[in-house]
């Protein structure tokens, strides 16, 4: 476990199972904080390669997306934090994929569900090998200012409320995430803000402990104060009762251990957290309280007495000169998508086309209006399709039938037979005939219509030499050549 400050401004992630709300609000908040580069370095997609388009405040960035972990770590040698938002199957073999890469340090996992003995087999691997896991069922972290970690903090209208776009003093860590986001509110009210937030999340065996985090805490000097989230169930306060009672912790650290309630029930609950049930007194949120009162910790008579007594230290490190409140800055705006801004009626845009006969903006497309499985479903053909498109109505049957045994007729041109078409085209952009005559001739070639060229080419060739037309042809005969322009199937004489 480190024993120290985990990120910074120019922390780089790679985020693993691509999921587009999380990484366009981590690169939010990179924008918001002034950061020079975004926070992810690379999306990890098994089966998708190439890049994803994601904003950088106004400006679209291509973010690479690999296959597999090992080759983003090689492309992305800097890129230190792994975020891991994997489903719970998967979530602890790509965890411990990535703990082994040489570039990773941190490793972040969303899902819950994850099986206890994986996580125990990566807490051991990443003790051993000095690194660190956050989660499993963890929303992430965060220092303000400097990086995020997926959903942390909720949106950016709340992040910005938070004040999490600039450091405070307060260092803070819970097991829930939810009401990390309820405490980083309170938290800004009432001090300069947080310097670094994480949620270590809720289940049994979390990959770092909530004493984990304060003894780190305790060694950055921007953290001035620590705010602590408990919870019933399990016995990780008691590290930070045996931490403060051996004087490891030098900052005043306020706590509290949500759960009392349980007492009123008559028998064992489980709260919404896997860990979040108390297997005994010792366990239940009353005795964690005391213990951590017993200890030093600043531990209120209720939650909701938690507010006053974080002012209340806040003040106190203010009074005492230890705390310099942090001066306010004013974070940029973030450009709102304009998807969002006209469904909440602000921006309206115009139209780029405007199309006349088939209207795509529903869910199936129609043709002058008439939907296109409603043609299927009457049994029309292409003559009413083209009726539709090209004249706006329905045409009678018999209009629809010729329109028909023109295509009929024409098929066996084929694609190749443009001339035609582009004399027909150009006459319809407006020009005159002469225009439109060109047009069609000078597409004239080896395809379509190019035999003409041939036959001239021949016949001038022969008319220099003086041959007779009997000489012409039958010294082409036995070239084995066929006179071009000559023998069309149309003009043979039966
Ligand atoms: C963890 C979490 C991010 C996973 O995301 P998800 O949307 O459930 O999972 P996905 O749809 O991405 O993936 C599910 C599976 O479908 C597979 N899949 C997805 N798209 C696929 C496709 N097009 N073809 C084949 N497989 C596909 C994935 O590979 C994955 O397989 P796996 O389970 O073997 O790994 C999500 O469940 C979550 O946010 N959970 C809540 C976590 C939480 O509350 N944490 C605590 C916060 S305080």
């Amino acid at each position: 476990m480190a024993t120290g400050q985990l990120f910074s401004k120019t922390t780089q992630a790679l985020f693993y199972n691509y999921k587009q709300l999380p990484i366009q609000r981590m690169l939010d908040f990179d924008f918001l904080c002034r950061r020079e580069t975004p926070s992810i370095a690379g999306i990890i997609n098994p089966g998708s390669e190439g890049f994803q388009k994601l904003f950088f405040g106004q400006e679209e960035i291509a973010i690479p997306v690999h296959l597999g972990i090992e080759a983003a770590c090689a492309a992305h040698p800097t890129a230190d934090v792994f975020i891991n938002f994997a489903s719970f199957r998967s979530a602890a073999a790509s965890s411990m994929a990535a703990l082994k890469q040489p570039t990773i340090r941190v490793v972040v996992i969303i899902a819950e569900g994850v099986p206890e003995s994986d996580t125990k087999q990566l807490v051991a691997y990443a003790k051993a090998n000095n690194k660190v896991v956050i989660g499993p069922a963890t929303v992430g972290g965060i220092q303000a200012g400097a990086f995020k970690i997926g959903d942390t903090a909720g949106t950016i209208d709340n992040i910005i409320h938070c004040k999490l776009y600039r450091p405070g003093s307060v260092g803070f860590v819970s097991k829930s995430g939810g009401m990390s986001s309820e405490l980083y509110n309170t938290i800004a009210r009432v001090t300069d803000g947080i310097y670094e937030g994480i949620a270590i999340g809720g289940d049994v065996f979390p990959g770092s402990t909530l004493s984990d985090h304060v003894l780190r805490f305790n060694n950055i000097p921007q953290v001035k104060m620590v705010v602590v989230l408990g919870e019933l169930g399990g016995r990780d306060e008691y590290s930070l009762v045996e931490a403060l009672q051996q004087g490891k912790i030098n900052k005043p650290v306020v706590a509290w251990v949500s759960g009392t309630c349980a007492r009123l029930f008559k028998s064992e609950v489980q709260f919404g957290h896997a860990g979040a049930k108390s297997g005994g007194e010792m366990e239940s949120a009353q005795a964690k309280n005391q213990a951590l009162r017993d200890a030093g910790a600043v531990v209120p008579t209720s939650y909701e007495a938690f507010e006053g007594a974080i002012k209340e230290t806040f003040e106190k490190l203010v009074e005492a000169g230890k705390i310099t409140p942090v001066k306010e800055v004013v974070p940029p705006q973030i450009p709102e998508d304009l998807n969002t801004a006209i469904k909440s009626g602000k921006v309206r845009a115009p139209t780029h086309i405007i199309t006349t006969i088939c209207d795509e903006r529903g869910e199936e497309p129609c043709y002058a209006g008439v939907p296109i499985f409603s043609l299927v479903e009457q049994g029309l053909g292409v003559g009413d399709v083209i009726s539709l498109l090209w004249f706006k109505r329905s045409l009678p049957r018999y209009c629809s039938r010729f329109i028909e045994i023109c295509i009929m007729l024409c098929a066996d041109h084929g694609p190749c037979v443009s001339g035609a078409h582009n004399t027909i085209v150009t006459s319809r952009a407006g020009k005159d005939v002469v225009s439109c005559l060109v047009s069609g001739l000078l597409t004239i070639g080896p395809r379509f219509g190019g035999a003409i060229d041939d036959a001239a080419r021949y016949f001038k060739d022969a008319y220099d030499r003086g041959l007779t037309p009997y000489e012409f042809v039958e010294g082409m005969k036995k070239k084995g050549i066929r006179v071009a322009g000559i023998g069309h199937r149309y003009q043979n004489l039966k």
